[in-house]
């Protein structure tokens, strides 16, 4: 007991001095009842902004090729966009942990393209874990392949935006009593297969409850209601940054307001010719005096 007790402060020091949290620490997280904090970046500049912050992990979401990218929806991603926008990432992100997304078509042909894939996110990508969608039979052998392979997965369950084609788009998942039950045993065996975190997407509360007791692992929320153990949201959606506001965004900010109004000022004092100022100079050309 005693022995234990040392063991779970040693992991939950070493997560508070690198500031490196472990999916270790993650489930200790869990186990004391300390709610999780998530949050999207996409490139350098926001995943060292991300870094100022306490944010327990980021996650580089395939949601980049729709506020990034200006693709129509997650599917059109490649494995070229998450390697290079995930190594951009974490290069900002000094100390935080960095779970990237796998692509649509990177986890669904052949196990061995899977584990290719998977391996070349944490090396060319340089991420600490990989998320992938979905619980259906080939979905959770590809997280075994993965696990086997030493690389921590994040599962993803609910709305899951790559099947966006076969819901006939973004729906509420988890309605129907099969539905409800199929999303629960599938979450069962997520953890059955080694993920050692589950996001649970746009589901009924209840659902996501259920789910949070029933598992070991964290479960990670967004429209899942108040009682998984973390949270996420997208970091264009949080800041005001993006013009999708699905029911489950809450805004913290207004970017896309401020953003418009500098970029505003910015050309009037350029029209005007109050900018650039004396102070922006080299070598100003002084006014001659007489
Ligand atoms: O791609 C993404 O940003 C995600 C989150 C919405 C969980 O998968």
């Amino acid at each position: 007991m005693k022995l234990k007790l040392l063991k779970e402060k040693e992991i939950l020091m070493t997560a508070a001095m690198n500031k490196m949290h472990s999916p270790q620490s993650f489930a200790l997280m869990k186990q004391k009842g300390q709610k999780i904090t998530m949050i999207t970046a996409y490139d350098y500049a926001s995943g060292s902004v991300v870094a100022t912050t306490d944010i327990d992990l980021i996650l580089v979401g395939d949601s980049l090729g729709m506020v990034v990218l200006g693709l129509d929806n997650t599917m059109k991603v490649s494995m070229e966009d998450m390697i290079s926008h995930g190594a951009a990432t974490v290069r900002g992100a000094t100390g935080k942990f960095v779970i990237i997304d796998m692509p649509y078509m990177s986890y669904h042909l052949s196990a061995r393209e899977t584990r290719i894939n998977a391996a070349r996110l944490v090396n060319e990508g340089t991420g600490h874990a990989v998320k992938l969608e979905g619980g259906s039979a080939g979905r959770i052998q590809a997280i075994r392949e993965i696990v086997d392979m030493e690389i921590p997965v994040c599962a993803h369950l609910g709305l899951t935006p790559q099947s966006v084609l076969r819901y006939g788009g973004y729906k509420v998942q988890g309605k129907t009593d099969a539905a409800y039950e199929e999303i629960f045993q599938a979450a069962l065996a997520t953890e059955e297969a080694g993920a050692f975190m589950l996001v649970l997407e746009a589901i009924p509360e209840s659902l996501g409850k259920k789910i949070s007791e029933a598992l070991v692992i964290p479960t990670i929320g967004i429209g899942a209601g108040r009682y998984c153990d973390g949270q996420v949201l997208v970091y264009h959606d949080l800041l005001g940054y993006s013009n999708m506001s699905p029911k489950f965004v809450k805004a913290y900010n207004d970017l896309n307001q401020s953003i418009s109004r500098s970029i505003m000022e910015y050309s009037k004092e350029v029209r005007e010719g109050s900018f650039p100022g004396r102070e922006h100079t080299y070598y100003p050309i002084d006014k001659q005096e007489g």
